[in-house]
């Protein structure tokens, strides 16, 4: 029997323990080393029933998900756990699964091949598997709904969120909730139905009947408009349909073509990809686990506005007291009733209690003043994007902050190493650059200057953790990685509307490639304005003679800065809602005809790959600048940041999908059309295509080359 599991006894209870750190996963090794301890535990006469626990911090996280790729690549044969779990439920003695931390996927799988579950308070069981483009592959369509009836499995298997302990208690996923002291509960409870007679769960059939063909349409309506595009959803619908239709055995079977479907396709390794890059990119060379982080405590923002307002919100939502300074009294109020506006929605949606958001705003010290700046372990600064205010800010908290204090910027695209000259401690500035709104996006973009230390970096990045974020460590430049990318596809989309795409095709196109929403509609939605601002900001850097996009400027001298105006590239009613703006196109058609510039037919997929292949071209020079440390730091930017769609796995990973020589001859293609200013391919992008290689095997080695350093 392999190391992984062991078997031991306790009385007359055999005690099968799971052992694969960190999370107990499916390798190899397990499902036979769990076969094998079920029959031996079989064969010993003195044994009554048998308990199947996890080791550490949970019980099963689910198959091993880096096997996956080694299936889908070829170099290991698909293994199929339905055997291995079969034998687990034809077991002559009653297992009982204990369950703690976690039985998620191929987890659950295993637990409801036993015959009994008992389960901490604390404990969650999940069906995740269409998080990861997939869905349930060991029997959890057809034993899920057995046991939790029809509607359950459907939300379970088709949503993936976990379920807490007393859910899967009312709901039949589990027996009985049971103290934190697991095995010894789970051995007491075990004894205790030894000698009563037991049932597997293929065979309990009664709750399948629930199922009636409204059920499933309402599921498959709610998974599109849920998970837009999304295969995984729909197809473990048709499994667990498929359970109710089919015998057990045919039921599994149609499970497994379904879910090798899933395997097989573009999603799942786009999904797979995102889920090991939103744990790679915590990973930075030089700042190690044993790099001391500093305790944060209390908090300090400077500024209340969009960004201030929705910081404060993160830092009181993970419990961290927090003051929130403005200048003047309206704009402090006015901040202060979109965070109460903001709870109260969230209230009124049923997804906050009143208690909770009581508790949130009483974590909040709203004032004018710097009074407790003195006391705070990191002060955030979220004024106007601007290098004169941020300096004068920096230096007035650089006065007042303990010497141990962060100083950190919101800042979007300004220079860290200028806004740090204004202190007498640059090694404690540091950007953290939230994503609007603030409180809800999970990107947190961690800014380094020259002169930062790693502790700083270390604690922004465990912070952002501790703040529901994923955060993504980048190098100073202008933008940083994902601003600095954003500004050629903004540029794009507007040129395409001055060559003759309208407005609603560019955003329509980029909203059916999967992203959240169109350029243009993003652009309404932050404020043309603010853009506005930063070219003005940024005007000297500009190129002579290089073409620039022409019309956003006009709409702001007209006054239209999107959403907040009514009016911007497209109308909007009091609720928000878009309309095509008529004096919107006129505007793009006079400008363009100006301009000189032809306007013809423009199709979707143009748009596509022009707006895209600019996100990739900059990418790859943001990669080689060493801005970002892999290129699946740029793709967790973009998918966590800027509504990329996750199933494409990020701009990176969906530019090594169509092949680098692909993209490439796209490239160049648009440089022989547009000039080599705006088109000219990235060396990096030249030479990983050149290679026949992509940018997944430049993070390979550069992580080689990391590890040999
Ligand atoms: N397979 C392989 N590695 C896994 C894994 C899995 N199922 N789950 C987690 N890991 C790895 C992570 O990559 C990470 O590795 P690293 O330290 O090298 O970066 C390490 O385990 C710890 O994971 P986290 O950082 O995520 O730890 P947390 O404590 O924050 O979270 C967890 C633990 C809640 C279990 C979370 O890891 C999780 O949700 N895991 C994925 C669960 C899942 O999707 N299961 C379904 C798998 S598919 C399946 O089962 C198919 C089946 O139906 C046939
Ligand atoms: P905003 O204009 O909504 O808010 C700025 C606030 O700072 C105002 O309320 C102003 O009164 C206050 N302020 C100015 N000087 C101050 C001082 N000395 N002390 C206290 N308060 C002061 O601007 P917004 O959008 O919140 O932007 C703030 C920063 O966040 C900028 O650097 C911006 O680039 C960045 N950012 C903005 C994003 C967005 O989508 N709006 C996204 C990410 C970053």
């Amino acid at each position: 029997m392999a190391e992984l599991v062991k078997l031991s006894r306790q009385g007359d209870i055999a005690v099968i323990t799971i052992d694969n750190p960190p999370v107990n996963a499916l390798s190899p090794g397990i499902p036979e080393g769990i076969q094998e301890a079920v029959k031996q535990a079989a064969r010993d006469s003195a044994i009554r029933a048998v308990v199947l626990i996890g080791a550490g911090q949970t019980f099963i996280a689910g198959a091993d998900i880096r096997e996956f790729g080694k299936i889908v690549s070829g170099a290991r044969p698909r293994l199929s756990l339905l055997p291995y779990l079969q034998s687990i439920e034809d077991s002559p003695k009653p297992v009982v699964a204990a369950i703690h931390g976690q039985a998620f996927g191929g987890g659950l799988e295993t637990a409801m091949s036993a015959h009994y579950r008992v389960i901490t308070p604390t404990a969650q069981v999940g069906q995740p598997e269409v998080k990861l483009g997939l869905i349930p592959g060991a029997g959890g369509t057809q034993r899920l709904p057995r046991l939790a009836g029809v509607v359950k499995a459907l939300e379970m298997c088709a949503g993936g969120e976990p379920v807490k302990a007393q859910d899967a208690l009312m709901a039949g996923v589990v027996d009985r909730i049971v103290g934190e002291n697991l095995l010894e509960e789970a051995v007491a409870f075990a004894g205790s139905i030894a000698a009563e007679p037991f049932r597997k769960t293929r065979e309990r059939n009664e709750k399948l009947a629930q199922a009636n063909p409204v059920i499933f349409a309402v599921a498959r309506q709610q998974a599109q408009a849920k998970a837009r595009q999304m295969i995984a959803p729909l197809r473990a619908i048709d499994s667990v349909e498929a359970a109710t239709k089919l015998p057990f055995d045919a039921g599994c079977k149609r499970e497994a073509e379904l879910f090798n479907e899933c395997l097989f396709g573009d999603q799942s390794k786009g999904l797979i990809h995102v889920f090991f890059g939103e744990r790679a990119v915590s990973k930075i060379p030089g700042v190690g686990k044993d790099t001391k982080t500093y305790s944060i405590k209390r908090a300090a923002i400077v500024g209340a506005g969009t960004m201030g307002g929705g910081i404060t919100m993160a830092y009181a939502n993970a419990g961290i007291p927090v003051i929130v300074k403005e200048t003047a009294a309206d704009a402090l109020d006015r901040g202060l009733a979109n965070i109460r506006k903001n709870y109260a929605n969230t209230v009124a949606k049923g997804k906050l209690s009143q208690a909770a958001m009581n508790q949130r705003l009483a974590l909040i010290t709203p004032q004018l003043t710097y009074d407790g700046f003195d006391q705070a372990d990191i002060i955030v600064e979220a004024v106007f994007e601007n290098m004169q205010v941020k300096k004068q800010v920096f230096t007035e908290i650089d006065k007042i902050a303990k010497p141990d204090c962060i100083l950190a910027s919101n800042t979007s695209s300004l220079d860290i190493d200028e806004i740090a000259s204004a202190t007498a401690r640059p090694e404690m500035v540091i950007g953290n650059h939230f994503f609007s709104p603030a409180n809800v996006m999970r990107l947190l973009e961690v800014v380094r200057g020259k002169k930062t230390s790693k502790e700083v970096i270390a604690t922004s990045m465990a912070l952002g953790k501790r703040l529901g974020k994923v955060a993504v460590l980048a190098e100073n430049c202008h933008g940083f990685i994902g601003n600095r990318m954003v500004g050629p596809y903004f540029r794009e989309a507007q040129f395409l509307v001055e060559e003759g795409a309208s407005v609603e095709q560019v955003n329509q196109a980029l909203y059916d490639f999967g992203m959240a929403m169109g350029p243009l509609a993003v652009d309404d939605l932050a404020g043309l304005d603010v853009g506005w601002a930063i070219r003005k900001e940024f005007a000297r850097f500009e190129k002579p003679g290089v073409r620039k996009p022409l019309v956003a400027d006009k709409l702001c001298e007209m006054g239209r800065f999107g959403q907040k105006t009514g009016r911007g590239w497209s109308q909007y009613d009091e609720k928000r809602k878009p309309s095509p703006d008529p004096e919107t196109a006129a505007l793009i058609e006079k400008t363009a005809r100006e301009a000189g510039i032809e306007r013809r037919q423009i199709s979707s997929q143009e748009i596509v790959d022009r707006c895209i292949y600019a996100l990739v071209n900059e990418g790859a020079r943001v990669l080689e600048d060493g801005i970002a440390l892999r290129a699946v730091d740029i793709d967790i930017t973009y998918v966590f940041g800027y509504g990329f769609p996750a199933w494409r796995g990020g701009p990176m990973f969906y530019a090594d999908t169509v092949g680098l020589g692909t993209v490439l001859a796209r490239i160049e293609a648009f440089e022989r059309q547009h000039g080599a200013d705006l088109w000219a391919p990235a060396p990096l992008l030249k030479k990983l295509a050149q290679e026949k290689s992509a940018f997944s095997d430049f993070d390979q080695q550069r992580e080689a080359g990391a590890m040999a350093g």
